[in-house]
């Protein structure tokens, strides 16, 4: 049996040496005991075979891609798994092309555990100015990661802190650069680093982008995991900011801008002269309080329906845009005055019909200074079915009318094929349902194909109109 030392500085090296070496001598997997130095005792060696020449044993690049990660894992088999498999490759050059071969799987494994291990190293080490007043800013950092990805980190932080000093020490090794040269040298128990003025900053930054409404701890957890925290100056406010989410959650929904306030003192008016006020007080309260999808987090606020509260024509678009999101009323925008235009030509009057969204909260992308509107998806559509069918309830509309896909999905559970569907009535468990194109679908049309397409809507109005004298 031939052991071979491995030292914890320059892993890499001496591993990719001597299994050079090995293969050239064709020692056999079984024959080889890896000895990596875990600090536990003395390395011993037997004479190895004599050094080879670089390029004498060839080996696929993508082996040694993996390779180099693969040995600062923490796996103690990992030394004999990567020398099986160059074993193998002597003979079948194939295998690293083969996804479904399980130890290139276990392989590609570790190699992905440490890359994962190196990125939240990158993202987590914190460090502290020593404040030692040279030429140079000087600054150390504790970090315990889980593999032993520090060696092949550390050009990654020179590169990045070219421009000062600084030390990681972790239980394993440390590194040091010191006026652009970095070296490494053994492991330390935790220094005692001085407490440092930025930490309190940081913190501060951390708990003000903290969105108590989106918090997803599982989610967190696993980017962030918690083993990490203790070394982390801003993660000392984590588990606080957790236990007051939903207490935070509700307070931002009652500071939240809501209907602009000369809209509030009118709904108020008209909501205690109503006859079912329990009812439309808790959809009020509810839709400002609402949280079913997260939508609600960067919209300005809730856009609630408008309109008579015993309307027979319910009228349902797909979502505020950007003016109704600002306004707090629905169809305020381009295309509720398109809306306006054309229902006015068809006999309609708004002002008798409830007017409502599918979705009650702005969906937008931000550019720049621009707010782009965004489709909302199936389930956004299905959070929000709750509060349309909360307003069918008590409004009891003898129609609805349907605007666009999105209202379609919602209220008859489908969106296709819409321009074949136009123009009639669907009956649903809502009741009759009218369904026609989204204004704003006018709006984007070429010009050329503009009037034809608001004739037809127009007359889709008219219909409305006619159905609801009947
Ligand atoms: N589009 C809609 O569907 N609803 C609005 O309120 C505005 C634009």
């Amino acid at each position: 049996m031939l052991t071979v030392p491995l030292p914890r500085i320059g892993t890499w090296d001496a591993w990719r040496d001597a299994a050079r070496a090995c293969i050239a001598a064709r020692i056999p997997p079984e024959d080889i005991l890896w000895n990596y130095d875990d600090g536990a005792g003395e390395l011993f060696a037997t004479a190895l075979p004599p050094p080879i020449v670089r390029g004498t044993v060839k080996v696929p690049a993508d082996f040694v891609d993996m390779a180099r990660w693969v040995v600062w894992h923490s796996d103690p088999q990992r030394f004999a798994r990567l020398y099986a498999m160059l074993w193998r490759l002597r003979l079948d050059k194939g295998v690293m092309a083969d996804r479904a071969d399980p130890d290139l799987a276990k392989l590609r494994q570790l190699e992905k555990a440490v890359h994962r291990c190196k990125h939240k190293m990158r993202a987590f080490v914190r460090f502290r100015d020593l404040r030692t007043g040279g030429p140079r800013r000087s600054f150390a950092a504790w970090f315990e990661p889980t593999h032993h990805t520090l060696e092949p980190n550390a050009p990654f932080f020179a590169r990045r802190f070219a421009d000062m000093d600084w030390m990681i020490v972790t239980p394993d090794v440390t590194a040091d650069f010191k006026d652009g040269t970095l070296t490494f040298h053994p492991g330390q128990t935790k220094p005692d680093l001085p407490d440092d003025a930025t930490e309190e900053l940081w913190g501060t930054y951390f708990k003000n982008i903290f969105n108590p409404a989106r918090l997803k701890v599982k989610a967190m957890t696993s980017e962030m995991p918690r083993k990490y925290w203790k070394n982390m100056p801003e993660a000392q406010h984590i588990p606080d900011m957790i236990a007051n989410a939903e207490a935070r959650v509700r307070d931002m929904a009652m500071a939240a801008p809501t209907l602009a306030p000369a809209r509030v003192a009118r709904i108020r008016e008209q909501l205690q002269d109503t006859p079912q006020p329990a009812s439309w007080n808790l959809l009020t309260a509810g839709l400002h309080d609402c949280t079913r999808c997260p939508l609600h987090g960067p919209a300005t606020q809730v856009v609630p329906g408008t309109g008579p509260q015993n309307a027979p024509l319910m009228i349902v678009g797909e979502q505020p845009g950007d003016a109704e999101d600002l306004a707090g009323m629905p169809f305020v925008g381009p295309a509720g005055q398109l809306f306006d235009q054309l229902a006015q030509q068809a006999g309609l009057d708004r002002r008798q019909a409830y007017v409502t969204n599918a979705v009650k909260h702005f969906k937008y992308e931000q550019r720049g200074k621009r707010r782009i509107h965004q489709n909302p998806d199936t389930p956004e559509i299905e959070h929000c079915r709750f509060w349309v069918e909360t307003e069918i309830r008590l409004v009891k509309p003898r129609l609805i009318l349907a605007m666009g896909g999105t209202a379609a999905e919602s209220l008859t559970g489908s969106r296709k094929d819409l321009l074949k569907r136009r123009g009639k009535v669907e009956d649903t468990p809502h009741g009759p349902v009218f369904l026609t194109v989204h204004p704003s679908y006018l709006l984007r049309l070429p010009s050329h194909l503009k009037p034809d397409a608001q004739d037809a809507f127009v007359n889709d109005l008219r219909a409305v109109v006619a159905k609801l004298a009947a």
